[in-house]
């Protein structure tokens, strides 16, 4: 079965074609990152602007890579939540043009399950029961995937999410958007124990909060004492091994908590290679087993929906033409 999956929650457009949920046939990618990094982070109408613009073309590229005909797609999965709700609309309607004008199913996709599902694009054994980490721009939860639609969220952040608290401190480093890759360059090259920095305490052990963190950094940034190039490159390894610890500690004792014995990590900010390192060690000496998924399917990707909308598809999840658009959405 051959999956159309459209993505343009945030400030990518892209369309994938998938077979059968784990066979890629092709997957397009057009980023709208150097638009948005004159303005320090993501312009909500500008990106839907641009989606609008790119969209056909983005669809026709995947068709052609995929070495298709439009006639040839059976399903057509759209992210409809969460996210901007201008640049989800974009997605969501040309989906629905697609599926009334082929006769096919339209499949709604919540962004954070398909994040999940650059996993099975990973790994062609990966199959639920499992406990998902998913940490992107706007997200972190810790969620029990039962199977391929039923999900539990275990924990989530109070505030904000990882991604947010690497592009804001990014900015107030001056080193550009985004954030996350450019505090990871520095932070690999810095000293993890010279600035220390705050661990949050909350009443459910696996909720997240990473606001206090982000003062704290700005605190000690803004005293001063942050002068030269090595400064810069503890500053970003402390937040960094921080936030790894964080997200490590928690997702270890939910596995053992709630019995898991696979940790499946997704969203852009799984990208994190000392986050990625610090999981793999972690994982290894609690006898658990890890997934992260590809590099490039980390980031947003419309292959990751048309995968999860395969197996929403399979569990009978088809969407009327009224299907509207959500900027909230647990999973
Ligand atoms: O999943 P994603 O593409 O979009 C959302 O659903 O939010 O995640 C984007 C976030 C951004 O905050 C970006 O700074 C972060 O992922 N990110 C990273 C890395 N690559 C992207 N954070 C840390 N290390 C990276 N290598
Ligand atoms: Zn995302």
């Amino acid at each position: 079965m051959k999956v159309l999956g459209i993505e343009s929650s945030c400030d990518e457009t892209a369309v994938a074609v998938v077979e059968d949920g784990r066979t890629i046939l092709s997957n397009i990618v057009y980023s709208q990152i150097s638009i948005h990094k004159q303005y320090g982070g993501v312009v909500p109408e500008i990106a839907s602007r641009k989606h609008i613009e790119k969209i056909s073309y983005v669809v026709d590229e995947a068709i052609n890579r995929a070495g298709i005909n439009l006639n040839d797609i059976d399903a057509v999965a759209v992210t409809y939540a969460p996210g901007l709700i201008g640049a989800l609309l974009t997605g969501v309607n040309y989906a629905k043009g697609i599926s009334y004008g082929l006769g096919i199913p339209l499949v709604p996709v919540n962004h954070l399950r398909g994040h999940i599902a650059s996993n099975y694009l990973t790994f062609d054994n990966l199959e639920p029961p499992f406990l998902g980490v998913i940490i992107s721009g706007g997200h972190s939860h810790i969620v029990g995937v039962s199977s391929y639609t039923d999900y539990k969220i275990i924990g989530r952040t109070v505030d904000d999410a990882p991604g947010e608290l690497f592009d804001k401190i990014s900015r107030v480093l001056g080193l550009g958007y985004p954030g996350g890759v450019e505090i990871q360059k520095r932070a690999v090259l810095g000293e993890k124990n010279h600035y220390k920095l705050t661990t949050p305490k909350l009443n459910n052990p696996y909720d997240f909060s990473f606001s206090g963190l982000k003062t704290n950094a700005i605190n000690i940034i803004r005293s001063g004492i942050i002068k030269c190039t090595d400064d810069i490159n503890d500053i970003c390894a402390s937040l960094n091994y921080k936030v790894a610890d964080i997200l490590v500690e928690k997702s270890i004792c939910a596995a053992k908590e709630f019995k898991y014995n696979k940790i499946v990590l997704a969203g852009g900010v799984s990208a994190n290679l000392i986050i990625r390192k610090v999981f793999c060690d972690a994982a290894d000496r609690e006898g658990i087993q890890l997934y992260k998924p590809a590099l490039p399917l980390c980031g947003d990707n419309g292959a990751m929906i048309a995968s999860q909308g395969f197996y929403e598809f399979k569990g009978g999840n088809i969407a009327s033409l009224n299907l509207n658009a959500l900027a909230t959405k647990e999973i």
